[in-house]
């Protein structure tokens, strides 16, 4: 970052002498004011809940522009990578800066190839839940004893840990999410067969049984890949700021991801493409297309606490490019399968039209994000609808580590501390206390 040509004042209508702050540029997006002398100044802090006006710190990595509907990983463009890139060289990306060149890209795939088994104590593990656990409880607990299993590199200051740590949570997210899947079907675990590509390992794991031969199709295939590069990441968002915050207190990286993973089980955020086919599928026994309008009334009215899920988002004031994409690949998906005429797409589309025509949405710029149609695409897939946060958990799990590692390696990081404005009791005393 640079410093600005122009500085902030604030002033006080008390009288207090006003003061002034620096003003910092990134390369594009708002300037920041740096208020982090503010309450040595004045003995005041900001008041931002949410983070509506806050940058929690500087990155390289992921852009987004909401007015535009733009995503760039690194500089790239969402869609350029979508259609011309690959999955495990978005991840090299996200973690090196740059995409690599052939041979980087071979190394890497290898590399990440060869930590896909779990330790075999793991599934003991696993066995502890109930079969009819949440994906998502589950995914939490597995994650989080990554640590249990892999001593060798929780170090989160020393470079080469965060290296391998990032590795081994990239390539066994997909066997966890696996494993999870068979455990509460009741099937074997199958172990990942390395000659695949990433997407075609996790098709076979979910889908494959240990008495026949599993041919990958290679438009889910694809379709899949694209999935995981489209969630891989997205700035500041709450499961990457819950990430970086865990990390800031020097914790491991898989406890600081599995707080990741956490965090984004919330209907908010990562856990609205389970609620957005839950909507979808109750819309559907209300009567279907027909009784759309009648739930974008439910929606529209405050009182009813219904949300159209999969719409809205904080910083896209715009169609969240990601929607668009998977848009596509749900055509691709369907056209394959031969389920073009799938009653919860054409379900999903009409809700669509209705609300961007609808002045609740427009005036609020409130378009599809990525979590509109991500459900439709991964049902058909035969993903069931309780692991679809799990999908999006594996494939954000680079960004989580990229995030994380960035942090760390930035000599001006502290641990995360915000401050309060406090609105309780004042100090008083207990019964016969003094
Ligand atoms: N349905 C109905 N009204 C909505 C919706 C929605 N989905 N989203 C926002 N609004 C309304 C909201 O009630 C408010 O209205 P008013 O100004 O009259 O009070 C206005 O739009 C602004 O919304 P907000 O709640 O202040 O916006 P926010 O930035 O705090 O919340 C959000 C963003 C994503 C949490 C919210 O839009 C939402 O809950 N959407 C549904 C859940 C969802 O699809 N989440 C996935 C987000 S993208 C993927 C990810 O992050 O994991």
């Amino acid at each position: 970052m640079k410093l600005a040509d122009n500085k902030a004042t604030l002033s006080f209508s008390n009288g207090s002498p006003s003061i002034e702050m620096p003003v910092y540029s990134g390369s594009i997006g708002p300037d920041v004011i740096d208020i982090r002398k503010l309450y040595g100044q004045t003995g005041m802090f900001t008041y931002d809940p949410g983070f509506l006006s806050t940058a929690s710190c500087q990155s390289d990595i992921t852009f987004i522009d909401g007015d535009k509907g733009e995503l760039l990983y690194r500089g790239y463009p969402i869609e350029q990578l979508a259609n011309h890139g690959d999955y495990l060289d978005t991840c090299y990306l996200l973690l090196h800066g740059d995409l690599p060149d052939a041979k980087q890209s071979t190394d890497f795939h290898k590399l990440v190839n060869n930590h896909t088994m779990v330790n075999e104590q793991m599934q003991f593990f696993l066995r502890g839940f109930r079969r009819d656990a949440h994906p998502m409880a589950v995914m939490t607990g597995l994650v989080g004893a990554l640590s249990a299993f892999y001593h060798d590199s929780t170090d989160i200051t020393n470079p080469e840990h965060r290296e391998i740590s990032a590795i081994r949570l990239i390539a066994k997210l997909p066997t966890l999410v696996a494993m999870s899947y068979k455990y509460g079907i009741g099937q074997p675990f199958m172990y990942p067969q390395n000659s695949l590509s990433y997407s075609g390992n996790f098709l076979r794991m979910m889908f494959g049984v240990p008495c026949e031969d599993y041919v990958v199709n290679p438009v889910l295939e694809r379709a899949l890949d694209r999935i995981f590069i489209l969630h891989a990441d997205h700035e500041q968002n709450a499961s990457t700021s819950t990430v970086r915050l865990c990390g800031s207190s020097g914790t491991n990286p898989f406890a600081a991801v599995a707080a990741g993973v956490a965090c984004l089980w919330g209907p908010a955020h990562g856990g609205a493409n389970e609620a957005c086919l839950k909507m979808l599928d109750d819309i559907q026994k209300m009567g279907g297309i027909s009784k759309v309008g009648e739930f974008m009334e439910q929606v529209k009215d405050k009182n009813s606490g219904v949300k159209l899920m999969g719409f809205g988002h904080r910083v896209y004031k715009n169609y969240d490019p990601r929607a668009k994409l998977m848009q596509e690949t749900c055509n691709e998906v369907l056209a394959e399968l031969g389920l073009e005429n799938d009653p919860m797409f054409k379900l999903a589309k009409q809700v669509e039209k209705i609300a961007l025509e609808d002045d609740y949405f427009v005036s609020r710029k409130l378009y599809p994000n990525v979590d509109f149609y991500s459900g439709i695409v991964q049902r058909a897939i035969g993903i069931p609808v309780n692991l679809f946060t799990g999908v999006f958990a594996l494939a954000r799990t680079v960004g989580w580590i990229a995030q994380l590692n960035e942090m760390i390696g930035d000599p001006e990081y502290k641990i995360g501390r915000p401050r309060q404005l406090f609105t309780g009791s004042p100090r008083r005393n207990v019964p016969g206390a003094k």
